[in-house]
């Protein structure tokens, strides 16, 4: 189990994921985070695979346009906002090819339904596309997650298994087909062709076992669950460490944030920080063998790298 520190400081880890319930800070924590590993020397990526993004604001910079950004001030940190409708048609025509061409098409007529045949699409899956992408790309050496608010991200993470179950699928049509195909060919004497459709799938299938292995080993990656002092997402977190745990992706540390400084001045401050306060026993108990990072309210919003960095110094435990 490592602490945030620890994490920062694991050259080997490569990915960061920063989820948890909408609102909370997620990508506060996933900038911070990315500053902090570029100021370590890591050529870092922070990713947005939030579709409403919002990287761009908490840079303070136009990180739009779905191709990595370089971020002023840096010479090894970039940032990126998927582009949901091109990374979609992009990832739909590489799982998809597989999936459609002309013995798809004829299996199609001959079987009649072809139901739950198609690619598992959705902004997920694009997403997931791109953690492919960069699990072989050694462009970079740390990618950051900056996800979407819980119920999106328990989508992402479970589509390793639905892909691979589809690509089961239509890898053992196409092999039951490709003996009749081959036959309906050469009767109607047709040329053998290459299938390169079939290579692609099987090449998917072993990049979705690949990122599976690497998704689960704690030594590259780690997911960090931001939360803040309240019942519900309290509650939240629970049912996120839980299924983070049956999908095996490592997740040692909660972010607890936005928890208000003492000013006993002011009546509603004291009131809410005591409520904050009590809950923070609880969430100790109920997390206790899990790290847990407070992060004070701000006096104004996190943005922009100064703000960022100064976060960044507050998940080091450096204040
Ligand atoms: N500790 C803090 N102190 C002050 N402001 C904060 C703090 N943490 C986050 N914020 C502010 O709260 C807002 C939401 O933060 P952020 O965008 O990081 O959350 P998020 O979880 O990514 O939200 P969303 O679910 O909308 O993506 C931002 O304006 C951010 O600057
Ligand atoms: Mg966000």
């Amino acid at each position: 189990m490592s602490s945030l520190k620890e994490i920062v400081d694991n050259f080997n880890i490569k990915f960061i994921l920063s989820g948890g319930k909408g609102g909370v800070g997620k990508t506060s924590c996933a900038g911070a985070l990315a500053v902090l590993s570029a100021q370590r020397g890591l050529r870092t990526l922070v990713l947005s695979t939030d579709p409403a993004h919002s990287l761009s604001d908490s840079f303070d910079q136009d990180l739009s346009g779905g191709d990595p950004v370089p971020i002023s001030g840096f010479d090894n940190l970039w940032g990126m906002e998927i582009d949901t409708e091109k990374g979609m048609q992009e990832f739909q025509q590489t799982i998809g090819d597989g999936a459609a061409g002309p013995d798809m098409a004829m299996a199609s007529n001959l079987l009649g339904d072809m139901s739950g045949m198609s690619p598992p699409g959705s902004d997920e899956a694009m997403a997931f596309g791109k953690i492919l992408e960069f699990i072989e790309d050694s462009s970079y050496d740390r990618v950051i997650f900056d996800t979407a608010p819980t119920g999106h991200t328990l989508k992402l993470l479970e589509l390793p298994d639905l892909l691979d179950s589809w690509l089961g699928k239509i890898l053992t049509l196409r092999q039951r087909l490709g003996s009749m195909m081959a036959g309906l060919r050469s009767m109607m004497g047709g040329a053998q062709q290459e299938d390169n459709a079939w290579e692609m799938l099987q090449s998917t299938k072993e990049k979705i076992k690949a990122a599976r292995i690497e998704l689960s080993d704690p030594e590259v990656t780690q997911f960090v669950v931001v939360s803040i002092a309240e019942a519900m997402s309290v509650f939240e977190t629970q049912r996120l460490l839980g299924s983070l745990n049956a999908w095996n992706i490592p997740a040692t540390n909660i972010v607890l944030n936005q928890l208000i400084p003492e000013n006993p001045e002011c009546k509603f401050c004291s009131s809410r920080r005591e409520m904050q306060q009590t809950n923070i026993v609880d969430i100790r108990d109920l997390f206790n063998d899990l790290y847990i990072t407070e992060v004070p309210l701000f006096e104004t919003e996190i943005r922009g790298i100064e703000g960022l960095t100064e976060l960044g110094k507050i998940l080091m435990g450096e204040h």
